[in-house]
């Protein structure tokens, strides 16, 4: 099937997850996909995956890192050369650090604020200028349900994308004038390879000396349980991309799943101390179960 107005995307983040089915699924439609990773070596999953859907003719690869402005620069210029103009941005690349905040190091901090929220400033600085010439664009910015409610052992995580949902806020009221929209999904738990081989622990997680190394462990078991049941299926982010791409006005937080919905609103709803209460009794009773 063919997309009614056919885009340029730039997406970052594609070799696995949301990044992978977005750029197949957006192909798919007729849209020029720039699919873009850190290592194109591991770009045989998406080009599979495209050949499979009838997009492949649609995909181009390129190498960036959301850390390295010389290699945003570099692909960037290279779409302009070739495409003339990036009508939809995708900040999608990420990953999330687990751990108490007195087992991570400072380090461990920067390195996940470089790459969630900077890395998305470092994309985003480079492509306005282009969307602004074109007086239209949209930026879609990929948080979380972490970027509106915070859990322990993802402070850092959901540190990053609770400054992406400010940036995005005020980047919003910033661009709108230029005719570019800025919008933010926001999912719940999906089981993709950031929980599996992307996944990262802080450096004393399993450090038996750690005062939280028997909440750490617990809470790891549970957050792997909790994933393998998962039966959300991941294209759901990449159906509701599409959806954003081609709506005139979407709205600006996009809430892909029951669940992460729900927890919206409460979080809205309630006094922070009831909110708060019921989230230590939810962790509390999980952590129980495992414990059996
Ligand atoms: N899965 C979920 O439950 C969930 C929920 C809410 C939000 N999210 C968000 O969704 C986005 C995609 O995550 P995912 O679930 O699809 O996980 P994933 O399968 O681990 O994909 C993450 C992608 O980001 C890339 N990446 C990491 N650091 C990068 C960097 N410095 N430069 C360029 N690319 C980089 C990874 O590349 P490499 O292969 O090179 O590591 C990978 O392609 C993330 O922003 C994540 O925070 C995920």
């Amino acid at each position: 099937m063919t997309a009614n107005n056919p885009k340029v995307i730039l997406i970052t983040g594609c070799s696995s997850g949301f990044g992978l089915l977005m750029s197949a699924r957006l192909s798919s439609k007729g849209n020029q996909v720039i699919a873009t990773m850190r290592n194109t070596n591991k770009k045989q999953a998406l080009l599979d995956e495209a050949e499979k859907r009838g997009g492949i003719n649609n995909v181009e690869i390129m190498q960036l890192d959301v850390t390295d402005i010389a290699s945003i620069k570099k692909c960037i210029a290279q779409v302009i050369t070739k495409y003339k103009k990036i009508d939809v941005l995708i900040n999608n690349a990420g990953y999330g650090i687990v751990g108490f905040f007195e087992d991570l190091v400072q380090e461990e901090i920067r390195s996940q604020m470089e790459t969630n929220f900077f890395g998305v400033q470092n994309v985003t600085r480079e492509v306005i200028p282009f969307m602004r010439q074109n007086k239209s664009g949209k930026i879609i910015n990929i948080s979380s349900v972490s970027g509106f409610s915070s859990s322990p052992c993802f402070s850092a995580y959901s540190s990053s994308k609770w400054a992406l949902e400010a940036f995005s806020e005020s980047l919003r009221y910033e661009l709108m004038p230029f005719g570019i929209q800025v919008l933010l999904i926001e999912p719940g738990t999906y089981n993709t390879d950031i929980f599996h081989s992307n996944a990262k622990y802080a450096k004393y997680y399993d450090n038996p000396n750690s005062p939280y190394y028997e909440k750490s462990q617990n809470l790891k078991l549970m957050v792997q349980n909790y994933v393998n049941k998962c039966k959300k299926n991941p294209e759901a982010i990449a159906i509701l991309t599409e959806k954003l791409i081609n709506a005139k006005n979407p709205a600006f937080r996009n809430i892909p799943d029951w669940e992460s919905k729900i927890l919206f609103i409460l979080r809205k709803v309630l006094p922070f101390r009831l909110y708060s209460f019921l989230m230590t009794i939810a962790l509390s009773k999980t952590t129980r179960t495992i414990n059996k």
